[in-house]
Order: structure tokens, then C-alpha cells, then sequence
């Protein structure tokens, strides 16, 4: 190619969060992976999961388990943000599902995220947008429900990808199931 080159510049923040995204988010049924696995990560004995739309209006999955202290909501929607390990000793000896601490952040670039959580030992549960970083105190038992709603909005370049409803439902089914047998002593909805 002739083309006059261009000069080189550093990608702004949140363009490559969107790109970042791609690797983890391929379609509805991988946020539901994720979701699980953080649910699973926090030791939730029941977990509700609800899907609209095979997933692509929301995904919402809700866990009774350890839950996210109010002071700490807002980091974990943060890329390379994680509670899972510390260190490179840790990530050789980590146990947990997730540890990248991307999966949150990169969902929240490509969708609209709302993070309820109550940590053990805090007074009530706190409610943040993902998008304003707005939070608010709300009534709710020990644990986390993410909301994730109209996956791909903002990259209308990947949602054109998606298939039908009805098999991006399959799909999220598909991991749900995957995740159900692997833990049969959790109880999913
Ligand atoms: N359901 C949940 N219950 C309690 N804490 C959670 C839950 N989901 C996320 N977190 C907290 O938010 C942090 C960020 O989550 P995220 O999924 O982005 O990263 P991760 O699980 O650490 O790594 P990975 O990107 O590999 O999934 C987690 O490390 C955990 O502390
Ligand atoms: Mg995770």
C-alpha cells in the first residue's frame, strides 16, 4: 500500500477497553461465563440467573455470596482490577475461575452495568451505575447481583454479528448447564 503514512498515537482509554472487550465478550452466552465464575469466585451456594432476549437486553445474575464491600464497587468495574491475586506467586498457585480482573471492565464498556452488592458485616447494600459511577444505599441480604443490559450498544459493528435471539439463548444455556454439572452443589435458577 502508497497510502501516506499516518503517525503513531496512543489509543484513548476507553477505545481500548472496546477493543480489550472483544477478547473477552464474543456474545451473550460469554458474559453469562463470566458472570457465573465470579458468582462461583465469591462461594454462592444459589444463584438466579435472567435473561431477555437470548441475553442481549439483560443478563442479570444474582449470588448470596461473599459480596463487595461499598468502598470497593467502584474498582472492580476498573481494568486490571482484581481480589483474586496479588502477586506472580499467586497467579502460579491461583484456585480462583477469574484473576485477569477484566472481565467486569470490559463488559461495562460494551454495556450498560449496574452492580448490587452487600458485603458480610456491612450495614445495607449499595447500588452503582456503571456508567455515572453514581451510588446509592438499597435493601438487599448478603451478596451480588450484576446486571448487564443491551450488550453491544455501543460497538453496533459486533451486535450485527449476533445470531437469533433464540440461539444466542442456547448458547447461554449451554453455559449455564456447563457450570451446573461442574458444581452440583450450588443451586441454579
Ligand atoms: N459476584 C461477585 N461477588 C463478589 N465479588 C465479585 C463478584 N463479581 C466480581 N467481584 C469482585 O470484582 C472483582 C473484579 O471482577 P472481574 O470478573 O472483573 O475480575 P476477576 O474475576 O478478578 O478476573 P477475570 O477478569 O479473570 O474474571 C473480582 O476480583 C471480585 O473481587
Ligand atoms: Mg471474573
Amino acid at each position: 500500500m502508497t497510502a501516506s503514512r499516518r503517525p503513531i498515537l496512543e489509543l484513548p482509554d476507553e477505545l481500548i477497553s472496546q477493543i480489550a472487550a472483544g477478547e473477552v465478550v464474543e456474545r451473550p452466552a460469554s458474559v453469562v461465563r463470566e458472570l457465573l465464575d465470579n458468582a462461583l469466585d465469591a462461594g454462592a451456594t444459589q444463584i438466579t440467573l435472567r435473561l431477555l432476549a437470548g441475553g442481549v437486553r439483560l443478563i442479570s445474575v444474582e449470588d448470596d455470596g461473599a459480596g463487595i464491600p461499598a468502598d470497593e464497587m467502584a474498582t472492580a468495574l476498573r481494568r486490571h482490577a482484581t481480589s483474586k491475586i496479588a502477586s506472580l506467586a499467586e497467579l502460579e498457585a491461583v484456585g480462583t475461575m477469574g484473576f485477569r480482573g477484566e472481565a467486569l471492565a470490559a463488559i461495562n464498556s460494551i454495556a450498560e452495568v449496574s452492580l448490587l452488592s452487600r458485603a458480610g458485616g456491612q450495614s445495607s447494600a449499595h447500588l452503582l451505575d456503571g456508567r455515572t459511577g453514581e451510588m446509592k444505599p438499597v435493601a438487599r441480604a448478603q451478596g451480588t447481583t450484576v446486571e448487564v443490559k443491551e450488550l453491544f450498544f455501543s460497538v453496533p459493528a459486533r451486535r450485527k454479528f449476533l445470531k437469533t435471539d433464540a440461539t444466542e439463548l442456547a448458547h447461554c444455556i449451554e453455559a449455564v448447564r456447563r457450570h451446573a454439572l461442574a458444581r452440583p452443589d450450588v443451586g441454579f435458577a
